[in-house]
């Protein structure tokens, strides 16, 4: 099992320049994410879940605030930290064992432990009987679970999910989604999930974090403190994501009670 990693966020502000004009993006974002946790971040287009996990991931650093990992600074990109994208970006012309193998590249394995490192993953994913298949030859869920076993291979502490299932059709979401909670407590790290499907968010959250957009900040922290598995039907999960979806704007029960008006 991997070891799970704090992740403290203090005061983070982010602004880029475009044409001579500052954009704040980020504003005095601060969160902290315990070990092992589940965090999910919801919130509408453009408002910074994005370029929040790029700054984690160590893809830039021209920020304000701190990003702490187990109380250091995180300094550029780290095995240490995962990221699962919305598109897959798989290399057509490596097989799923050597686009997984790709991200151990820096890795100080030996390759033997490396070749069981691909092994396990892609075992871990459910990808068993497909490590010499190509991409093409993959559905768009298993590309998706190739990229989670890419992620994974490194044993991070943290692994970020930016939109990884925003592309799929319901039936293989729902699936992907009940097997990444799995991974999940199979591996025991901490995991960062960012969608825009607020069931999604309570499926799989410890807490449910809500940003609003222009400056993009964190409008409101919901805990999910439902056992897992979770029944998306019980009473006390469709609450919870009614109370989310009412952050937005979104009153179904408004909604309902419109339908008998419009058929009439
Ligand atoms: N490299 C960049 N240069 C300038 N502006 C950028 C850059 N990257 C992102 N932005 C701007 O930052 C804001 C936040 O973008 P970001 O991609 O983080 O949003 P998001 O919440 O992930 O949106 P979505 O839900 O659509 O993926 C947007 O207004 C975007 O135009
Ligand atoms: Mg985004």
């Amino acid at each position: 099992m991997a070891h799970a990693g704090t992740l403290t966020i203090n005061r983070l502000n982010k602004d880029y320049r475009v044409k001579d004009k500052n954009l704040h993006i980020l504003d005095n974002v601060s969160l902290s994410i315990a070990p092992g946790e589940f965090v999910s971040i919801v919130g509408s287009s453009g408002c910074g879940k994005s370029t929040l996990l790029r700054l984690i991931i160590g893809l830039e650093e021209d920020y304000k605030g701190e990003i702490l990992l187990d109380g250091k600074p995180i300094s550029g990109t780290s095995l240490d930290r995962g990221i699962v994208f919305q598109e897959h970006r798989l290399f057509p012309w490596l097989s799923v064992e050597q686009n997984v193998g790709l991200a151990l590249q820096n890795s100080s394995l030996s390759d033997s432990e490396k070749q069981r490192s691909i092994q396990e993953h892609i075992e871990l994913v459910g990808l068993r009987g497909f490590e010499k298949a190509y991409p093409y030859q993959l559905s768009g869920g298993m590309s998706q679970r190739v990229a989670i076993a890419r992620g994974l291979v490194n044993r991070p502490e943290i692994l970020l999910l930016d939109e990884p299932f925003g592309a799929l059709d319901a039936m293989t979401k729902y699936n992907l989604q009940k097997e990444l909670q799995h991974i999940w407590e199979a591996e025991g790290i901490t995991m960062i999930l960012v969608t825009h499907d607020v069931e999604e968010a309570v499926y799989l959250g410890d807490r449910v974090v809500i940003m609003e957009p222009r400056p993009g900040r964190i409008k409101r922290i919901v805990p999910v403190p439902l056992e897992r598995p979770r029944n998306r039907m019980a009473l006390n999960f469709v609450r919870i994501k009614e109370e989310i979806l009412g952050e937005f704007g979104i009153n179904h029960q408004e909604e309902e009670a419109l339908i008998p008006a419009l058929a009439a």
